[in-house]
């Protein structure tokens, strides 16, 4: 596995690699902190493409918290090892000051309507634009035949696909499953920050998605919410921060459940002081 830290350089090996046309190209952006969930889309890659990059860099312009920049587990000498023991061909590891280059023009200026406005959108303000950014930059810089992204962040991937259709129709965006940790809990870098206790405490919200899938059928999805946010009350370690269920395709929240073909029900809470986000395809 080839480590690369600056763009120049990376820049380099991909106009050796892609001026055969016969080499595929996976790229799977990160944050680090790698876990099966991410390797997962690595394994995913490999069935795809001849060579595969795997991107580490802790985005600042997607922080909409400064604290939780600050706070966001960096484990790259276990990442390196992780990749390479997954058969990953380049890891990218840039600086900040190399993919936000001074005196480069950095476009900032997406529009992505309503996807962008809910959920995610509305709690974490400037969150996707900071996203787009960045995975823009580096589409533009690897030009890969395919990008991958968990359903686990669902609203990310549709803006990655919106960035992609509008910016880079060449690129096809491959959506990838949840990976669940054995108890239930979506595997996240941000679970190691959690307490002994609360990582015990953590699988509920999966618990709790599942048992509002069951329930879906008989009931209204304003009396869903209410139960959902009982149940989370139960424990004052839980505090909600949104339940909704939205259209699989344009995230449209949903007010009656028989106008829609796909729903998807999102959750976001926090746990102590560490956000969790999950979902689950409820109809
Ligand atoms: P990060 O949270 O590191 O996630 C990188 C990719 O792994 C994303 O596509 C995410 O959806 C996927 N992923 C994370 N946990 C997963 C799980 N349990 N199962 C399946 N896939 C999972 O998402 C980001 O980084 C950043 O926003 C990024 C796209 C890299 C831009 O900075």
């Amino acid at each position: 596995m080839k480590i690369i830290k600056e763009r120049k350089i990376l820049q380099l090996e991909l106009n050796n690699i892609q001026k055969d046309d016969s080499n595929s190209v996976g790229f799977i952006p990160t944050m680090g902190a790698l876990h099966k969930g991410h390797i997962s889309l690595l394994e995913k890659a490999k069935t795809q493409n001849k060579i595969n990059i795997v991107s580490i860099f802790v985005n600042p312009t997607q922080f909409n918290n400064s604290n939780d920049l600050v706070n966001y587990p960096r484990t790259i000498e276990e990442d390196i090892d992780k990749l390479e023991k997954a058969g990953c061909d380049i890891a990218f590891i840039p600086e900040a000051k190399d993919v936000y280059q001074e005196n480069t023009i950095i476009k900032d200026d997406f529009n992505f309507g309503h996807i962008e406005n809910v959920m995610e959108g509305k709690y974490r303000k400037g969150h996707f634009r900071g996203v787009a950014m960045v995975v823009n930059i580096f589409f533009e810089l690897i030009k890969p035949n395919r990008a991958y992204f968990g359903m686990k962040d669902y609203q990310q991937l549709l803006i990655i696909k919106s960035l992609a259709h509008e910016f880079h129709p060449n690129i096809e965006i491959i959506p990838c499953n949840i990976f669940r940790e054995n108890d239930g809990l979506a595997m996240s870098s941000r679970n190691t920050l959690l307490t002994n206790v609360q990582r015990e405490k953590a699988p509920l919200i999966y618990e709790i998605l599942k048992k509002a899938k069951n329930k879906f059928k008989g009931i209204e999805i304003d009396e869903l919410k209410e139960w959902v946010n009982k149940e989370f009350k139960k424990d004052a370690d839980f505090n909600l921060e949104y339940f909704e269920i939205a259209d699989s395709d344009n995230l449209i929240l949903a007010e009656n459940k028989h106008t829609h073909k796909s729903l998807i029900a999102f959750v976001a809470v926090n746990l102590g002081k560490i956000r969790l986000i999950d979902n689950i395809p409820i109809n």
